[in-house]
């Protein structure tokens, strides 16, 4: 256990700012983590799955040059997109897997695209459980033989099979060996995907967990599995290095994982010792995380979920990144202020924005629209299967050196996300 490690949760600007800078002063300031890690400013690009990697989930030359990109953009964090744990649990058909060092080499240039620029860089590390399409998995495993709900869209899933006592285990060490190689590939932290509906959110909700074992019904049994994952990552990285987390808020269904059940969570992992907890919310059910959950008072306050990390900081000490919607400097440097989070995340202002820390810094940007593309076909939209793959293609144009396009045809992303399945679940047979 690492409890009680001191931390400096202080706005204190550590180098000077000129005055006329006050809108961003306190984004501009650096951020100690609890371990020591320092971030050099406030602002997170938060996890984006890329589906970017080489057809045998390598890193590609494509993924690493976007993170040299984004790193000269200069954020205090760069979240990869999801890291997948196990090559027979696929998110996207081109996610990238590690779970030994075959592609060790070419992770270690990944980890160096942030090279010199004091940026940190973490994977996310993540398993899918049951958000795992048909055409790109053999067998989709789950807490429980639960299936998505999804309207017309649950035909793209399967029914999963339960996984046995063994499986949890085996999944729960991946998560260790993936967190260490990339420790030693040169990754400065990482983070575990406890958030929208994968599997660790699975275990999480009531929903989806049905189990009557140690690992369901009661919070403190659904609440194992994100344990076990922490202390097994702890364990295999050593004390010092940075672990974070991204949870849901809860995940705005009836009967799920609620906003009080999630406090009890971060408070645990706050006891544990985890280094930073990242706020969102939803799942593929009930993509929250893309649209917030629509309330007036969140529309008002432009960012999703500040309501609920205003209760959490009141329950633990363990630094808070809130992310969901921020669109403008004055927003995001208000919440700082009001001193409930302590850095931000970014999602899809930085597809459009590479170098959007900078250009925050040096005033040339107050807001920050990322637009949600469609085209019209309700279950797919609802899905995100045109917005994500929209983002996603923009992480593709600047890995291969082009600029973003913001006029995008939201068809062209809806025949990537086509293709990549379709190519993917042919090589599968
Ligand atoms: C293309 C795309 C891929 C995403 N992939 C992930 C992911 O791999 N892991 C994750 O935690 N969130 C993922 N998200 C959600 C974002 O991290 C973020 O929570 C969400 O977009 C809200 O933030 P924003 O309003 O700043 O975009 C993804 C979002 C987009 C647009």
């Amino acid at each position: 256990m690492h409890q009680n490690r001191g931390y400096s949760n202080s706005l204190a600007l550590k180098y000077p700012l000129k005055k006329e800078q006050y809108p961003m002063k306190h984004i501009a300031a650096p951020f100690t983590l609890p371990n020591g890690a320092v971030l050099k400013n406030r602002i997170a690009k938060s996890a984006m799955s890329e589906n970017f990697g080489t057809r045998h989930h390598a890193p590609s030359k494509g993924l690493i040059n976007a993170y040299r990109v984004w790193a000269k953009g200069n954020p205090g964090l760069l979240i990869t997109g999801n890291v997948m744990v196990d090559s027979m649990a696929l998110g996207e058909a081109r996610n990238v897997v590690v779970e030994d060092y075959k592609d060790f080499e070419l992770l270690k240039q990944w980890a160096k695209s942030v090279e010199g620029t004091g940026v940190h860089l973490w994977p996310q590390i993540n398993h899918p459980g049951r958000q795992a399409f048909a055409a790109i998995n053999r067998e989709i495993v789950a807490p429980s033989a639960v299936p998505l709900k999804m309207g017309g869209a649950s035909k793209m899933f399967k029914m999963p099979t339960a996984l046995t006592e063994e499986a949890i285990w085996d999944i729960v060490k991946r998560f260790g060996t993936t967190a260490r190689i990339m420790k030693e590939a040169g990754f400065t932290g990482c983070q575990i995907h406890g958030a929208h509906g994968y599997l660790v959110s699975q275990f999480l909700s009531p929903n989806s967990n049905v189990r009557t074992d140690q690992w369901g019904g009661f919070l403190a049994n659904r609440a194992r599995f994100v344990l076990e994952i922490y202390r097994e990552i702890r364990r295999q990285v050593g004390a010092e290095y940075p672990i974070g987390i991204k949870i849901n808020s809860a995940d705005f269904q009836r009967g799920g994982f609620t906003e009080d059940e999630s406090m009890e969570v971060v408070r645990l992992l706050g006891n544990e010792g985890i280094d930073l907890i990242e706020i969102s919310g939803g799942t593929y059910e009930k993509p929250a995380m893309i649209t917030g959950d629509r309330k007036k008072s969140t529309v008002d306050r432009e960012a999703y979920f500040l309501t609920y990390i205003e209760k959490a900081r009141k329950l633990t000490k363990t630094p808070l990144l809130l992310t969901g919607g921020f669109r403008s400097v004055a927003v995001m440097d208000k919440a700082l202020e009001e001193g409930n989070l302590d850095v931000v995340g970014l999602a899809r202002p930085f597809c459009l924005y590479p170098n959007l820390a900078n250009q925050i810094f040096d005033g040339s940007v107050a807001r920050f629209e990322a637009p949600i593309p469609s085209i019209g076909i309700k279950f797919l939209d609802k899905l995100g299967g045109v917005e994500l793959p929209w983002y996603e293609l923009q992480i593709q144009r600047l890995g291969n050196g082009k600029s973003p396009k913001k006029n995008l045809p939201g068809i062209l992303a809806f025949w990537f996300s086509l293709k990549s399945l379709f190519l993917k679940s042919f090589w599968k047979n």
